[in-house]
């Protein structure tokens, strides 16, 4: 996903946009560049699309002057990753620079009629016509927001946009649909970014733009305008995360540190949410009419990769404890399968970044239908935090690495809530099993501290010993079968080695194929009701050589007979186990993918959020 930072203000910009856009890199990109509007009344480009060269390098011949300028990191949707595609994009007297998040998708049109009207154009972008545009609109008013104010009827498709002109010093402009920015306010300038942890080091006073609006900023004043062409005072919101929490700390990857804060991001969701001693759950904004929950008939999560293995945990527990019928759905099915939705139906959806294109589709998909919509979100109020009708944040802290762990675990916890407070207003979960589960899920931070603290070394020895194999298989059944399919995306996503997760039922009917001596066969088999199950397929594994790796039950000495390579779980409630599992899971995939030499929080074609379809 690409980012955006822009600042206009008494400092030197380009020092500020390098440090911003540092801490974008997460979000995966193979380019980035920066304009910078100086004392000469020039803009002055640097651009690169060699990402293995450090933003910093970017300066090396020397930093350009000023206090306002645009800065972009991007992941290529149009136009392959070059220095001439990189952003910023300038009109043909150099004086428009833009950046852009998201798709122009009638670029071509506009290009066609920008080219027969003169405009030279000098990259393969959709994001270049809107420099070329303005360029045209400032002939018209002198006016930099009313030229993004005619610029925009022109554009179709989903944008969030920041521009500087070399006649109007001091001023950014931006405007966003479907795609967001945040303004950051401070004493020393106004920021633009697409992302909070660009600006956390220098403000914590935010404003999240709206659908629609656009924004000018000067070093000391900002103006909001809505759709309508209005003007509007959106709410300052003051952030409370903290600038360490998007920094390694002494960690060699974020995804280790990620993984090191499931404990603290497991507890944070749990806050002041969970009343343990009647077994009770409030959440800040899901505060439901009881009879609106009670008309439900079928609840339906959605999500993409490892947000949509959450549905399907959920979709066990909703099953389980509040008797309704449940489903879950990879969202970019869910949006094209013509799903049958009325107004009984809660959709749910559930996302880190909370801009996914095929979950927010698929969210609008059933609210147009009718359902009844939430969501289950990471980032603050991100798109579909504001269009959900129901918000549950998970409070996992920005999670940085591209592979998801944090805010996997936050995200099962938070459905364990929400189960809690269905099973509450519904009354299928009685007040003694509630307080029992409620009792259990407070201790499961402490339980998870307790694996990464007692398994670390373990898991790093059967990492050593397996991490050159070409295949690797994970099987796990009822609850825990979604947790065998994260395992193997996990892997497949830190360090490239094919995996497949399978239910272990399923194995006798396909994968068993691929058993030999060489293949290490990742089986879950804690305790709960398929344990003697899991076992027999166990015994499948071995019979045909299978290299087999156990994650069992701490005590549970029936599992001693079959391999040397365990990693202790400590006992819980069946229906929490996923939530321990996974977390070994994903040391695992670190480790291996550390052995391998991989660019771990950063895996090659992926990005931190999918915004594009
Ligand atoms: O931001 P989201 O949770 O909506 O993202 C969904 C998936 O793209 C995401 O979970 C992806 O599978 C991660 N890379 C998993 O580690």
């Amino acid at each position: 996903m690409s980012g955006i930072v822009a600042y206009t203000g008494s400092s030197e910009a380009a020092e500020i946009l390098i440090e911003g856009l540092s801490r974008l890199e997460y979000r995966g990109y193979d380019s980035v560049g920066i304009a910078v509007l100086g004392p000469s009344g020039k803009i002055v480009r640097k651009r690169c699309s060699d990402k293995s060269r450090r933003l910093r390098d970017l300066l090396q011949d020397g930093v350009p002057p000023g206090n306002t300028a645009i800065g972009h990191t991007r992941w290529a949707t149009h136009g392959r990753p070059s220095n001439e595609n990189a952003h910023p994009h300038t009109s043909c007297d150099g004086k428009i620079a833009v950046v852009h998040n998201g798709i122009i998708e009638n670029y071509r049109d506009l290009k066609e009629d920008l080219i027969e009207k003169g405009h030279k154009f000098t990259s393969e972008t959709d994001t270049e016509v809107i420099a070329h545009l303005m360029e045209d609109m400032l002939k018209k008013t002198s006016d930099l927001r009313e030229a993004l104010a005619l610029t925009k009827k022109k554009l179709v498709g989903s944008y969030a946009i920041a521009l500087i002109s070399a006649d109007h010093p001091g001023e950014i402009v931006a405007a966003i649909k479907n795609s967001p920015l945040i303004i950051g306010i401070s004493d020393e300038g106004n920021f633009i970014v697409s992302d909070l942890p660009a600006i956390l080091p220098y403000t914590k006073k935010v404003i999240f733009l709206e659908d629609g609006d656009t924004a000018h900023l000067t070093p000391d004043k900002l103006k909001i305008y809505e759709e309508s062409g209005s003007k509007i005072e959106r709410k300052i919101e003051t952030i409370s995360w903290s600038p360490l929490l998007a920094e390694k700390q002494g960690y060699k990857h974020f995804m280790l540190k990620e993984i090191f804060e499931q404990q603290r991001a497991v507890q944070e969701t749990l806050m002041g949410r969970l009343q343990v001693e009647k077994g009770q759950v409030v959440f800040e904004n899901f505060k439901p009419d009881p009879e609106k929950i009670k008309n439900i008939k079928r609840i339906v999560l959605i999500g993409c990769g490892t947000a949509y293995h959450a549905c399907l945990v959920g979709k066990f527990l909703i099953e389980d404890f509040i008797k309704i019928p449940c489903e879950a759905d990879i969202a970019s099915e869910f949006r094209y399968r013509k799903p049958l939705i009325n107004k009984e139906t809660f959709v749910i959806a559930i996302s880190q970044s909370g801009e996914t294109a095929d979950t927010l589709a698929a969210l609008r998909e059933a609210a147009a239908l009718g359902a009844y919509t939430g969501a289950i979100c990471n980032v603050i109020d991100s798109s579909l935090a504001r269009e959900a009708d129901e918000i549950i944040y998970t409070h996992a802290g920005p999670e940085i690495s591209i592979a998801s762990t944090k805010v996997f675990t936050s995200q099962l916890t938070a459905l364990y809530l929400l189960m809690l407070r269905l099973g509450n207003i519904t009354g299928s979960i009685k007040p003694e099993e509630a307080i029992k589960i409620s009792e259990e899920l407070i201790r499961l931070p402490l339980k998870i501290k307790q694996i990464l603290d007692s398994q670390q070394d373990r898991i790093e020895e059967i990492s050593k010993k397996h991490f050159k194999q070409k295949n690797f298989l994970f099987l796990g059944r009822n609850i825990n079968y979604p947790i065998a399919l994260e395992g193997a995306l996990k892997l497949k996503e830190t360090s490239y080695i094919h995996a497949e997760g399978s239910p272990a039922g399923e194995l006798k009917h396909g994968p068993i194929a691929l058993v030999d001596s060489e293949l290490p066969v990742v089986i879950i088999s804690t305790e709960g009701c398929v344990y003697d199950k899991v076992a027999s397929t166990i015994e499948e594994v071995l019979t045909r050589e299978g290299r087999v790796i156990l994650l069992a039950t701490q005590g549970d000495e029936r599992v001693l007979q079959f391999t040397e390579d365990i990693i202790w779980i400590p006992p819980t409630l069946e229906l929490f186990t996923p939530l321990l599992n996974v977390v070994p899971l994903q040391l695992l995939s670190y480790h291996i993918a550390r052995l391998l030499g991989c660019d771990i929080d950063q895996p090659r074609n992926l990005t931190k959020a999918v915004t594009v379809e």
